[in-house]
This record gives structure tokens, sequence and C-alpha cells, in this order.
């Protein structure tokens, strides 16, 4: 159960104390659902992520026919139908919010010899989909996409798929995936070349599910995937690891918030995903690790943070795709911190669920903090202590669950009170936010 306040305001109060555990990694969670659909037999998902971005790839992956409930013992099982096997969905397919099922799905979709249509909220239908449309027409697969190759699209795949060799233009851990999505069941190898590393969870899945994988180095440095068509996935039991993008919240709000101690156990903790800690940590937060240990190949620790003084850097360009999510909450984080926070090289934020660089820059400057906005970046000048706020305004978080977050979280540390519209869209990622953080001891109540 979540708290569901219409216009909830965060406000600053005693410090935060206590152990939590934050909702399972989204990236994850959609991943271990559809390698289950493509599986013969019966998988075992704990941990899964609860938020509607899952649940609306849960459930376009039973329009497929894949069979997937929730059992009582909060274990999902997932009955899949092999690598070609899905079924011809009988009605359109509402991803909701989510970039990441949106851009996974018309990969998997792409290589089946069904055709589906596609839709998403008014956020999700503004967001670029040409980036994966572009390799899966090369594929074989054919699309009619709304103008600018947006949603609604109708996916006309096929069964004879054909492996291409594709080098990523952006770091995108969702065109990676889209494409080896669909390779799975094309005949021959498919491989993608990243000459920037994304996050690799469908690596570490495919692999766990039985795929045939190579990744190697090519000679400029470039990461090159390599995966053979057409294998027999079989099924298996999944542990999905704490969302290091969820944990990010309460982490930033007990370095903010003064004589806080939180710790926060079985964070997925993934090189290339958990960029965030190395940035903080530069800024002077004391973050330490406890129990550090591997599930399915990927590292997972319990996390303990200190509230403590932080100062403004620049955060190293190169670490973006690292901690790509993690920018708004930064962004919140820069403005206590004292002097100026530098985030470049982050045009990629202007296409996420909304354009992350301006939210943060209008909504950081209507509360009075100082704010340059870039092409590709942020400058955020930090007040070293309690950064203002401004009664007389609510900050529109335009359908995005990451804006929203990071504003509560400033509010808990800031001068006064921060109100803020649209925190339903918590609920794709991280439902039971506000319960979870109003139990480390925030102010998270209904505003007047
Ligand atoms: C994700 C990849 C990232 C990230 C998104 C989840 C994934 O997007 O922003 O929230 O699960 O693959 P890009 O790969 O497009 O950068």
């Amino acid at each position: 159960m979540s708290v569901k306040i219409a216009h909830p305001a965060a406000s600053n109060g005693a410090s935060l104390q206590g152990t939590i555990a934050v909702p399972g990694d989204k990236s994850i969670s959609h991943r271990a659902l559809i390698l289950g659909a493509l599986s013969v037999g019966e998988s075992n998902i704990h941990g899964l992520l609860e938020g509607t971005d899952v649940l609306a790839t849960a459930k376009i992956l039973r329009a497929y026919g894949a069979h997937i409930t929730q059992g009582t013992d909060a274990v999902w099982r997932v009955n899949g139908l092999g690598v070609g096997g899905l079924m011809r969905p009988l009605d359109i397919l509402d991803l909701g919010n989510s970039g990441t099922g949106a851009r996974l799905l018309l990969g998997l979709a792409s290589a089946q010899g069904v055709t589906s249509i596609f839709t998403g909220d008014a956020s999700l239908r503004l967001r670029p989909m040409l980036r994966v449309i572009t390799p899966l027409q090369q594929m074989g697969a054919r699309f009619e996409a709304a103008p600018g190759g947006r949603l609604p699209i109708t996916v006309m795949g096929t069964d004879r798929a054909m492996p291409i060799e594709y080098r990523l233009p952006v770091p995108s851990a969702q065109i990676k995936s889209a494409v080896l999505l669909a390779g799975l069941n094309a005949p021959g190898r498919t491989a993608v070349i990243e000459p920037r590393p994304s996050r690799d969870h469908t690596e570490h899945l495919l692999r766990h599910f039985g795929a045939e994988m190579t990744i190697g180095q090519d000679d400029d440095g470039a990461r090159r995937i390599t995966l053979t068509g057409r294998p027999e996935l079989r099924p298996q039991t999944v542990y999905v690891p704490g969302d290091i993008s969820s944990a990010a919240f309460p982490i930033a709000a007990a370095l903010l918030v003064p004589g806080s101690q939180v710790t926060v156990t079985g964070v997925g903790l993934n090189p290339l995903r958990a960029a965030l800690l190395d940035t903080l940590r530069d800024m002077g937060a004391r973050i330490t690790e406890r129990n550090r240990r591997q599930v399915q190949g990927e590292p997972v620790a319990d996390l303990v943070v200190h509230a403590g003084p932080l100062r403004g850097i620049e955060v190293p360009g190169e670490r973006a795709p690292a901690m790509i999510d993690e920018y708004p909450i930064l962004a919140t984080v820069a403005a206590f911190a004292s002097g100026a926070t530098v985030m470049r090289g982050i045009g990629e934020l202007r296409v996420k669920e909304s354009d992350r660089i301006a939210a943060m820059a209008n909504g950081l400057g209507a509360l009075g903090v100082r704010v340059e906005e870039l092409a590709d970046g942020l400058i955020v000048h930090g007040h070293g202590g309690p950064s203002p706020t401004n009664d007389g305004i609510c900050i529109d978080t335009e359908m995005d669950h990451r804006i929203a977050m990071s504003f509560l979280v400033y509010g808990l540390a800031a001068q006064g009170p921060v109100k803020v519209a649209g925190c339903q869209m918590i609920e794709t990622s991280f439902p039971g936010f506000a319960e979870l953080m109003t139990g480390l001891g925030a102010q998270i109540e209904a505003a007047p």
C-alpha cells in the first residue's frame, strides 16, 4: 500500500532513522518477466518490482499468451512459450508510462510472426522510438508509427528476422536490449557494439536463462556483445535486488536531513548503474557498504548513510550512462551542497519521462536556487545548508516519477515545505515511497 495524497507537501522535521529495503530493480524486473515468457516451463521471480511500469509489461506478456501469476508467497511465476512462441495479441497493448517496456517489447515483437499495436500515456507518446525502429527494421520488422516515430506504433513482426551487427548511436541499454531480444529469434549471430557501455542486466539474465553469448572488445575499445539466436531458454529462479535508482531517494534524504542515519538493505550495485554513489562520495558523502554479496552475477550490498555537509563538484561526463536516472535527485542534493555542481554530457535527460534538465532547472529555479540550464547539462549553485522554498508554488512533475521524488526529498531538507503535484506517477517505479519515507521519520502529508 502506498500513501495516496493528491498534492503532498514534504517538510523539514526530525532526522531520519532506520533500516529499510526499497522495491526490486525496475530494469531487472522487466527483463526477468520477458525472459521467463520466452522459456518453456515455469520461472520463479522473487522481489519483482510491483510498480505500474512492470505490471504493464506483465499484462502485455499475458496478452502474448504467457501465463503469469503472483503467488500469495510474493513469488511471481511465469510459464513461457519459447523464443518464437508468442501468440497474436487480441487487443491494443498499453505500455503506460514505461519507456523501458516500450523499447524492450518493440524488440521482442519484431522477431515474432505476429502483428502488435502499442500505445502509452501522454508522456510516453512523446518519447523517441526511432532509435529502436531503425535497427529493428534492418532485422526485417515493419512499423507504422505516429509522426516522428512515436507511439502509437503497429509492429508487423517477422518469424524470419535477420541477425544484424549494430553499433549504438547513443549509449542506451534499451536499444541494446531491443536488438538482443529480436536477435533471440533470428538464426545466426546478432552483435551489438557499444562505444560506451550501458547497464548490462540483459546480458546477465540472458546467460542466466541459458543463451549463448560472448562479450569482447573491438580494436577501438568498444564493447561487442554477440548473441547466438534461437537458443532454447530454460526456466529459472530470479532474485531481483533492490533498485539503486529508487534507493537514491532515501539515500539523498538521509544525507541532507541533519542528524540522519539510514540503512538501505539489499541494493543492487551493478558497476554500470551505481555511479551515483561515487559522485556522492566525491561530494563528501559518508556512505558505507556492508554484507557485499553476488546475486546472479550482480553485486548487492547494504548501504549505511550518515548525514553530513557536502561540496559541489564537476561530475565526470563519462559517468553519465552509469547514473543516467539519478541526475534529478543529484540536482536536489547539489542545491544543499556548498558551491557549484556541474553536470554535463546529459543531453539524454531531455528525452526521458519528461525533459529532466528543464524540469529540474525550472523547479529548483522557482524555489529560489540559482541554476544554469545548458543544452546538455545543468549547473546548480548550492546553498551549503537548508535551501530556500517558495510557499506560493506547487512543483509540476510533468508525469515524471523521479522529478516528483526529487522535489519531495528537497522539501524534507529545505527551509519550508515543498508542495508537489502529480505524485501518483511515483507508483510507476516506487510503490510505497511516501510510507517508507514517513516510516523513517519524514513528514510527507496532504498539502493545505
Ligand atoms: C533502462 C535504461 C535507461 C534508463 C531507463 C531504464 C533499462 O535508458 O534511463 O530508466 O532498463 O534499460 P536508456 O538505456 O535509454 O538510456
